[in-house]
């Protein structure tokens, strides 16, 4: 049986001392979730959320990180920055990144290699864009996406990498997939994780769906048999709402 992992991608929201408060709001709220946690703060807001969630059941992510380790690179942040305050996982390739910023498969890659050497665990982010899908191209997209951002990446490696599918059309929209759509595309990503790699690997890789995940169909995607978790944007800053997300179960 796989895990539930649930994170919270707080985006360019909350300054430093608003996230240390609602942080402590979170560890309080979610000390009996059954689930793997993780929050992803803004980076100006790492160090002081890292103290607060240090002993809980929540690990500390970060948004993005640098591809190269150290050097010219104005207004990154590096590996190293992050594992000083302790962060334990990196949000890579999200759609905000690709489609505002750029970023390419190959630096995705880059940025997912170097984040496993350096021990921090993937959250690598895939998805189509509505163009995409209505093209019917969706499985050719995510078969480039997740061919070319894991090049290199280790049957071992892959253990620590966690594949969030989010379509960009249902992120901050409102526009969910539905939890049958959500699943055939799961289902997709993890057969061709046994291409990949092997028949292990895809049944032990987590797969996080993302796009306007609310308190009223978390339950219904997470019974799906292929999505093991989500990755929440908008409703993680919320506490009601990330509570009753990540104590779905209940
Ligand atoms: P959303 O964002 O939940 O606000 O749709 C998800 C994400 O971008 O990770």
């Amino acid at each position: 049986m796989r895990e539930y992992y649930i994170a919270g991608n707080w985006k360019m929201n909350k300054t430093a001392a608003e996230s240390r408060e609602f942080a402590e709001q979170l560890a309080d709220a979610l000390e009996e979730a059954s689930v793997k946690l993780m929050i992803a703060p803004p980076f100006t807001a790492l160090e002081s959320v890292s103290s607060i969630v240090q002993g809980t059941n929540i690990i500390l992510g970060a948004q993005n990180m640098c591809h190269e380790t150290s050097g010219a690179f104005t207004g990154e942040v590096s590996a190293d920055m992050l594992l000083d305050l302790d962060v334990t996982a990196v949000i890579l390739g999200h759609s905000e990144r690709r489609t505002i910023y750029g970023e390419t498969d190959e630096l995705i890659n880059q940025k997912v290699r170097l984040a496993l050497t350096k021990g921090l665990e993937p959250v690598f982010c895939i998805g189509e864009t509505l163009d995409e899908r209505e093209a019917g191209r969706v499985e050719d997209v995510v078969r480039t996406q997740v061919t070319k951002g894991l090049a290199g990446v280790s049957e071992d490696q892959l253990k620590q990498v966690t594949i969030a599918y989010e379509p960009v059309w249902a992120i901050g929209t409102g526009k969910t997939a539905t939890p049958d759509d959500a699943n055939a595309v799961h289902a997709f990503v993890r057969s061709l994780i046994r291409e990949l790699y092997s028949d292990a690997a895809a049944q032990a890789v987590q797969i996080q769906y993302g796009g306007s995940v609310k308190p009223d169909n978390v339950r219904e995607l997470m019974a799906q048999e292929d999505i093991d978790g989500a990755l929440v944007g908008g409703a993680s800053l919320k506490l009601e709402d990330f509570k009753k997300i990540a104590l779905f179960k209940k």
